[in-house]
């Protein structure tokens, strides 16, 4: 795991494009894997900038969103589809259709969860994974006490993950579904490389126990633990807890000239 520690979220931004260029630049038609939520969002902006530019396209690419409400009628503002639309497709030059999302109106659930996990084998699984973190620790919606192993499934939120994310709902915490589809901890684990990014406070102690605690269900991101390549982008804030923190910073400054991401 390496842990890196940036002064902002523009550094933070331009390093996460970073991690997943190089991906693309080796791979053009590399499966990519999509978080939703605030963290990512300066990663997508900068890839989309890359893309003006030129010096990079997603136009071979396709990817798989890691979550999804349960309930919400298709087309809602707040379904990861569309918030993925908004924040990543409409940025690159990836062709929509090839972006896949779990289905949370599908009436049989457990047999969208498992055609899920079917599309992403048959797709070769995922390169690169984008995933942030709440604050309890959860990644996509596999909330505290989840199955480390668990493939594609329904969740129920927390009270605590629908006070988080009321903030899209208008603060109302009842409009926030009680269910939620997500890949699980087993799948997620079986992306080739993860790269997690946490900004704030608010991520200190999920931090600490991703980097540093015991690996546990009580904090799910500790699977990421065994996982053998992952990249941690940290700002300051986020970092502040970690125990190690001087340790991660002179592992940065000292990086061998080869070692990439
Ligand atoms: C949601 C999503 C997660 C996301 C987390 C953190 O609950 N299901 O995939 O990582 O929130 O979101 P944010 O980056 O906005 O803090």
């Amino acid at each position: 795991m390496e842990v890196i520690i940036l002064p902002d979220e523009d550094r933070i931004g331009l390093v996460g494009a970073d991690v997943v260029a190089e991906h693309i630049l080796d791979n053009p038609s590399a499966v990519l894997g999509l978080a939703t939520g605030s963290s990512p969002v300066r990663v997508y902006e900068e890839l989309g900038r890359r893309v003006d530019s030129g010096q990079l396209t997603l136009s071979g690419c396709s990817a798989f969103l890691l979550d999804e409400y349960l309930g919400l009628p298709e087309g809602h503002p707040e379904s990861y589809r569309q918030v993925i639309e908004r924040d990543f497709v409409d940025r690159v030059d990836i062709d929509s259709s090839r972006v896949l999302a779990l289905d949370g109106s599908a009436t049989d659930v457990t047999a969208a969860c498992a055609d899920y996990e079917e599309r992403i084998a048959a797709a070769g699984g995922v390169e690169v994974q984008v995933l942030g973190v709440g604050s309890n620790g959860h990644i996509a919606f596999n909330e505290p006490g989840t199955s480390l192993a668990a493939r594609t499934q329904v969740k129920m939120l927390t009270e605590r993950t629908r006070r988080d994310n009321a903030r899209f709902f208008d603060d109302d915490v009842d409009a926030v579904p009680q269910h939620c589809l997500t890949q699980g901890i087993g799948t997620i684990l079986e992306a080739r490389h993860l790269v997690l990014i946490a900004l704030g406070d608010g991520k200190a102690e999920a931090v600490q126990q991703l980097v540093e605690g015991p690996v546990s269900a009580l904090w799910p991101v500790s699977a990421l633990q065994l996982h053998p390549h992952v990249t941690v982008l940290l700002d300051e804030a986020a970092a502040s807890r970690l125990e190690l923190r001087e340790y991660y910073l002179a592992c940065a400054e000292h990086k061998l000239a080869w070692q990439g991401y």
